[in-house]
């Protein structure tokens, strides 16, 4: 009898000791077959307390009653623990996803602001009828210049530095006027095409030149073209481009060998009424030179310059984007500034 209530007590501390160092649900599972199972220690001791008299078995009896019930809480707390346990672990290891967390030094990209001012422009011209025009960069001297209007040693070569290639008559194009003798020969009239790409000047630099810009050229081929189609062409892309109804343009006279009449476009400040620092006090912006297509180079591109005519003109994109995103420097375009590229 005093064995067995020594029994009693010892295994509640051999309980508690093997639960101290569990960590899993099969863990606690061996505990529970050991201790209590079938074959376990509380089934051995009940079946020893058979042998006891009956007075005896009165204490012992409750006593190993009680021990069941408060063993089986025991585990089952141990298990409830265990639980909780591995649920704040998932949690933790959870937060490694959270996509709301911030990243600090996170790089974002973005388009490049001539891919943005690219496609505003041919959009705007698209809706007007207008195709989109490519040509080589590396261009012959035949269509950057001879079809142009400009003969070999002609003084309107100087208008236009030149990077030369080492292959005869070869250069990289200084402006992308080229293109309106390729696509005329290659589509015929009528015709409108604009043509956005990248020219070269051997120039120096400085914040509002550069040896590499984007010009947008633009021809249109039909019959009975005048003047009047260009200005208000020019005109409605200007409202277009800035959003605004009421710019105006105002016509200067300008010389270009492949256009006749030449002339330059400005267009009033869509900033200011009366003079800012965009329009430099004067309430216009130069922006594009432009004519009717000289008939010798519709004759040059194999068009019938009696039945057919033009007009043409030219801008510089860098320009665009300059005036309507007020950047000061031609030469952020291509200069891998990330804290200006990354603004737009
Ligand atoms: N090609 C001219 C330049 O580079 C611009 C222009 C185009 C002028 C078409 C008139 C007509 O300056």
């Amino acid at each position: 009898m005093e064995n067995l209530k020594k029994q009693i007590f010892e295994f509640k501390t051999k309980l508690k000791s093997s639960l101290k160092n569990i960590a899993t649900q099969d863990q606690i599972e061996q505990v529970r077959i050991t201790f209590l199972g079938r074959k376990g220690t509380i089934v051995s001791l009940m079946s020893a307390m058979k042998a006891l008299a009956v007075e005896d078995k009165r204490i012992i009896g409750p006593l190993l009653n009680e021990l069941k019930k408060s063993s089986e809480n025991l585990l089952a707390e141990k298990k409830q623990e265990l639980i909780s346990q591995q649920k704040q672990e998932k949690n933790l290891h959870q937060k490694h996803f959270d996509v709301s967390a911030y990243k600090p030094h996170h790089l974002e990209s973005s388009l490049h602001i001539y891919t943005r001012v690219i496609e505003r422009i041919e959009t705007i011209f698209i809706s007007m009828g207008y195709d989109i025009a490519d040509g080589p960069e590396a261009e012959t001297d035949f269509y950057n210049f001879q079809a142009m209007n400009i003969p070999k040693n002609h003084p309107a070569r100087d208008m236009q530095d030149t990077f030369w290639l080492n292959v005869p008559d070869m250069l990289m194009r200084t402006h992308t006027s080229g293109i309106q003798v390729r696509q005329m020969q290659k589509k015929g009239v009528p015709l409108a095409v604009v043509a956005p790409g990248r020219v070269y000047r051997h120039e120096a630099t400085d914040a509002s030149h550069d040896f590499m810009f984007t010009q947008c050229e633009g021809l249109l081929v039909d019959k009975n073209i005048s003047m009047s189609n260009l200005l208000a062409t020019a005109k409605t892309f200007l409202q277009e481009l800035f959003e605004k109804k009421d710019i105006n343009i105002r016509v200067r006279p300008g010389y270009f060998p492949f256009v006749e009449p030449g002339i330059e476009i400005d267009f009033s400040c869509p900033f200011c009424s009366d003079g800012c620092s965009v329009c430099k006090k004067t309430k216009w912006i130069e922006l594009m030179g432009a004519g009717l297509v000289h008939p010798h180079v519709l004759q040059a591109s194999g068009i019938d310059s009696k039945t057919y005519s033009g007009f043409a003109f030219g801008f510089g994109i860098e320009r665009v984007a300059m005036i309507k995103y007020g950047i000061n420097d031609i030469r952020l375009f291509h200069s891998s500034a990330i804290n200006v590229l990354k603004q737009f």
